[in-house]
């Protein structure tokens, strides 16, 4: 096993644990984007795959981070686990997940959220609270009786880690930190101060 698969092996671990927890979003990571300029913005999302081919999110493709994406296809994610008192963190290029993978997610989703990923125009202003109750209402009524479609600009993306840090709260401030990181023929790894 070489040691990129280590570290997915690890976090998989990780997240198996914390979904034993009684975290209620343990699939809860931080993502930071950021714009052309360099400038970055960070929200929540929930990771919905990880396996050797990356990390994967789905959310709309033309929010505010979908722009920046667009713009700049690098990401951070950063999730901290407490009551495991482990934090991971990783960065590298984002891709688009394939028009199959979404839909097969897509299918997946409660009809509401569905209605939800039409209704909502994400990230642009709104006039109202109820108008984005209507747009829903509407949207409701459009696909009575059928499936909901996948909205083209409702899809994955796959961050593909070159860097995966794992931090484990120690002693005294002594926190354990250990460095996955990709170099140019193969994967190294090392210890880092706390
Ligand atoms: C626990 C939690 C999970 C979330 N999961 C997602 C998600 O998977 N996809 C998504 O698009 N937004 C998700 N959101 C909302 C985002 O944090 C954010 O508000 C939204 O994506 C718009 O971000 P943007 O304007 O930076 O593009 C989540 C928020 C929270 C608090």
């Amino acid at each position: 096993m070489d040691l990129y698969d280590e570290a997915i092996k690890m976090f998989r671990a990780l997240l198996d644990r914390a979904m034993e927890t009684d975290l209620p979003e343990p699939t809860a990571m931080t993502l930071a984007t950021a714009d052309g300029r360099g400038r970055p913005s960070t929200r929540t999302v929930l990771l919905k795959g990880v396996d050797e081919r990356g990390f994967v999110f789905y959310t709309n493709t033309r929010s505010r981070k979908g722009a920046q994406l667009a713009d700049n296809a690098w990401a951070a994610l950063c999730v901290f686990w407490q009551p495991l008192k482990e934090q991971v963190k990783l960065e590298g290029p984002v891709e688009r997940v394939t028009e199959e993978e979404a839909d097969d997610y897509w299918v997946t989703r409660p009809r509401d959220s569905q209605i939800g990923a039409w209704a909502s125009d994400q990230s642009a202003p709104l006039e109202s609270r109820e108008a984005l109750l209507a747009r829903a209402a509407s949207y409701r009524e459009q696909f009575e009786g059928r499936d909901v479609p996948r909205p083209s600009h409702w899809s994955g993306y796959r961050v593909l880690p070159e860097r995966i840090e794992f931090w484990t709260a120690g002693e005294h401030r002594l926190h354990h930190r250990v460095c996955y990181q990709k170099g140019r023929d193969e994967w190294t790894v090392g210890l880092l101060n706390p």
